[in-house]
């Protein structure tokens, strides 16, 4: 076998996201993926394992900031799309790709490669570690109600460039402080708001709550979505929290629910009353 891994051309964009939607287990529309994809993938270095002229194995990164403790704010490498082809795995592809990324990590003088990673136990022997913890909150309404009292106002606002425009200032603002928050790539704002079309899943399609203090001043706000559930014809939705930034809340910032665990354990026992938290 000759392996090669080297960045991909932009001819290659269609077997590239082939590969990397097979080893997924995913069939997505290949070629308008390929195509729309294309120009968000310019800042970043899109590796191909090329084995016997064809790409067997995928591996990306983007340069990204980690705020760090002391308020620092570190270049880092935000590492994605880690697949070889079920056909050629256990043959050190993935090593040869994590090598040659690394070596241009060193280069660039990132100081972190981030990787959320569903096959976690893998990464141990490539140098990655744990850096955050997560968990998922599920309350139940009728027996749950928020501590304390309601302050300033909330108003539901329709996604636009502008609300788009006034939750980035938020979560700016945010995440220059938060240690291990991260910079957020544009694009990223238009799919999260639902302004733009995804080209792998579904658009997003929710609501935006915007919260203002009581000199009228946006200082937080939550993204949700409901989810619809029927039971003995009785509407038993799920309101699924996608964001929430939201520092007038006991003076502590939440943010990105279903995470309101990371780095604090406490944080919804904090807000709310519930039976089971006493
Ligand atoms: C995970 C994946 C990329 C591994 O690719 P690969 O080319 O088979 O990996 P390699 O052969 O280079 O193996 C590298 C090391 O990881 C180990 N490894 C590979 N797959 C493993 C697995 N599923 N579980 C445990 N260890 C594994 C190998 O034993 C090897 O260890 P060593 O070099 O220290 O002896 C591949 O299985 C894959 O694409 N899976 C589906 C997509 C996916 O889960 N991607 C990761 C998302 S985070």
């Amino acid at each position: 076998m000759t392996l090669e891994i080297r960045p991909v051309r932009e001819d290659e964009a269609v077997p590239y996201v082939e590969a990397l939607s097979t080893a997924f287990l995913d069939r997505p529309d290949v070629k308008r993926v390929a195509q729309e994809i294309w120009p968000l993938w310019q800042d970043t270095r899109t590796w191909a394992a090329v084995v016997d002229g064809r790409i067997c194995g995928t591996f990306r990164s983007w340069p990204t900031e980690l705020t760090v403790p002391g308020g620092a704010r570190l270049p880092a490498a935000g590492v994605s799309a880690v697949t070889v082809l079920p056909t050629h795995r256990r043959r050190g592809i993935l090593r040869a790709m994590v090598a040659t990324e690394h070596s241009a990590i060193r280069e660039h003088g990132q100081v972190f490669g981030l990787l959320y990673a569903a096959e976690y136990p893998i990464y141990g022997r490539f140098g990655y570690g744990p850096a955050c913890r997560e968990s998922t909150w599920t309350l139940d309404t009728e027996r749950t109600h928020f501590h304390g009292t309601r302050t300033g106002t909330v108003e539901l606002v329709t996604p636009s460039q502008e609300v788009r425009a006034t939750l980035h200032g938020v979560f700016e603002a945010w995440r220059l402080r938060q240690v291990g928050e991260l910079r957020r790539r544009e694009h990223s704002w238009d799919f999260e708001l639902g302004l733009r079309e995804e080209f792998w899943g579904p658009r997003w399609k929710g609501f935006v709550a915007l919260h203002r203090d009581e000199t009228g001043t946006v200082d937080g706000y939550a993204r949700y979505h409901a989810e619809e559930k029927w039971e003995q014809r009785q509407p038993r939705n799920t309101l699924v929290l996608d964001e929430l930034h939201a520092p007038h809340l006991t003076g502590v910032e939440r943010q990105r629910l279903p995470d309101p665990g990371r780095g604090d354990p406490g944080a919804v026992e904090d807000l709310v009353h519930d039976p089971h938290f006493g």
